[in-house]
Formats: C-alpha cells, structure tokens, sequence
C-alpha cells in the first residue's frame, strides 16, 4: 500500500523528522522510522502517472527556463539566448541533476548494504537500512523514467569519480560515521533546492513536481535517520577517529555541494556556455555561494554540535567558504 501525497510542499519540519528530546530513545526513533516506511511510502510507477494528459515533456516548454531571479538566469548571456535554448537548457541542467541524483542514490545503496552487513540482523538500524535502500531504488526508478521522458543526453560519472563512489560505498562498513556526513552532504543540498523549487511560487511542471514531492516527503526519513545515527555515534568514537572525521568533513562536504550545484562540463560544451559567464553565475557569484551556504546549513550545524568543527579545522572551512562565520 502506498500512501497519499497532499498537493503541499511537507512542511519544513515534518512530523517523523520530529524527535521528543529526552522522551524517544534512540533505538525507539529508528523503529519509528522504520514503522514510517511501511505506512508512507510511494511507488516509482503506481503513484506517478506518467501518460496523465498534462505529463508531456517539450523541450522548449517556457517553464524549464531558468529565472531571472537566479545567478545563471539572470546573466545576459542566457537571457540573450531564443526561447526554445533557454528552456532546453534549463532542462538539460535539471536532467544533469536528475542523473547525479541516479548516481548519487547507488551509492547510498551500496554503502547502506554494506554498513547493514556490519549488524545483527535483530538490529533495528539493519531494518531500517533495507527500508532506505528500497526507497531509493524507487526514486532512482523514477529518476530514471524522468531521464527517459526528458531525452536529453546526459553523461554519468567520469571513472575518476566512479572510483571515488567505489571507495564512498565501502565506508559504509568501515567508516559509517563518514559515510553518513556524505549520505547528508548529498541529501541535504537536493533536498533544500526541491524544497525550495516547490515554495518558489513559480510554474513547475506536474510530473516534475510530483516527483519532486515524492522525494521530499520520504528524504526527510532519510536525512533523520543520518542525523541521529551520527549524533548517537559520534560521541562514542576514539579520539582518533573522531580527529579523521573532522578533517575530512569540510572536505567532502564542498565536494558534494560543488558537484550538486554547478553545471556538468558536458553542459557547459553542449550550449558554448563562456568561461566567464560560468564564473559570473557559479564561481564568482556571492547569490548563489549564499544558496549553497543556505543548503549546508543544517549539516554544518551539525558538525558543529558533534565537535567536528575544532579551532584547528575551521580554518579549513573558512578556506573552502563553507564556513557560516566567513560570510
Ligand atoms: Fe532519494
Ligand atoms: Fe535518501
């Protein structure tokens, strides 16, 4: 059975996001979230009509266009560009999305089997493991339905990266602690920007939307278990692994917000994107560093609570610009 999705954006705190301080211990809020899983949750194919009459994907359908109210849409490049290419490219850039979103959710797969390979099977985190990957394999089902309907080419991962990915699954046995600040370095940046999309007020397309809700509505689920679980484990690690954790947070968290937010390099050939209007919207512009500090927030404080930002890693996130107190 799958649950019902109100026509609203969740709400920004959704109630099994919720945790009763002092009164919900820890194991008791994994089975709730596993409880959650069973009662609301969403099918690739059931819950999404993808041949409603309003479903069909134009590529120059004026609502893909980029706003001008946002760094890349408001330069004069784009806005100097004919209609029908500022809407493909505002597709194309939201099926680059889509596609990191596919490569994204194999690796939490593979890292979530692995860290559920290190429990007992009674472990209620062993449980809820399966729960997750079971919904991310729907949301990449649907991601992928979405690519299929929208086109466009759109590379993976270059082997570099599919290396990096290979070497991020296997955290999930013998860091899970860093796997799970990545599991957050990714969720929380998508998830901020599909909240945000939904709030904007501007036209979104229907099936994008309902998508979008989808996922919002159950990474939620998702982006709690990943808080409590560090905040359950951290405090337990040695000083050692804890010294790890710190220095290579930042790290990877300016990668995952990097590889989330800016345009993919085959984007970039494939319209003659200029070198300076990519700084001008991406690189050098203070609007959208804002979004992207914006979209960290919850994560970096986080780090914060956990002791992971120490007097002697914050240079390092002041240097990256991923630092709160730098901007
Ligand atoms: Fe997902
Ligand atoms: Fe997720």
């Amino acid at each position: 059975m799958t649950a019902t999705l109100a026509a609203t954006v969740p709400s920004v705190v959704p109630e099994h996001e919720r945790r009763l301080p002092r009164t919900e211990s820890y194991a008791a809020l994994v089975a709730r979230l596993s409880r959650q899983s069973v009662t609301k949750h969403f099918d690739a194919y059931a819950d999404v009509d993808w041949d409603a009459a309003d479903a069909g994907i134009d590529h120059a359908d004026p609502r893909w266009e980029l706003p001008p109210d946002r760094p890349f849409g408001a330069t004069a490049w784009y806005r100097a560009l004919p209609q029908p290419t500022r809407a493909k490219l505002g597709l194309h850039l939201l099926a680059t999305q889509v596609k990191i979103g596919i490569e994204f959710e194999r690796v939490l797969k593979q890292g979530l089997l692995e860290f559920a390979s290190t429990l007992p099977h009674d472990a209620p985190e062993f449980r809820y493991a399966y729960h997750e990957v079971i919904e991310e394999t729907q949301h990449s089902l649907m991601f992928r339905e979405l690519l299929m309907r929208i086109g466009l080419e759109v590379p993976g991962l270059g082997w570099l990266d599919r290396v990096g990915a290979r070497r991020v699954a296997r955290l999930g046995r013998k860091f899970p602690e860093l796997f799970f600040l990545f599991v957050l370095g990714g969720e929380e940046p998508i998830d901020y920007a599909q909240r945000e999309t939904l709030t904007s007020g501007r036209e979104v397309h229907p099936l994008f939307a309902r998508v979008m809700r989808i996922h919002v509505t159950e990474e939620a689920r998702h982006i709690c278990f990943a808080r409590e679980y560090l905040r359950h484990r951290v405090p337990l690690l040695s000083s050692q692994k804890r010294l790890s954790l710190a220095v290579q947070a930042p790290f990877l968290l300016n990668e995952m917000a990097r590889q989330m937010m800016h345009p993919s390099p085959h984007v970039v050939r494939t319209y003659g994107i200029p070198r300076a209007v990519v700084a001008e919207a991406f690189t050098r512009n203070a609007a959208q560093r804002a979004f992207v500090m914006a979209s960290l927030s919850k994560v970096r404080e986080l780090c914060v609570e956990l002791g992971l930002v120490t007097p002697w890693t914050r240079p390092v996130w002041g240097r990256l610009g991923i630092d709160a107190a730098a901007t």
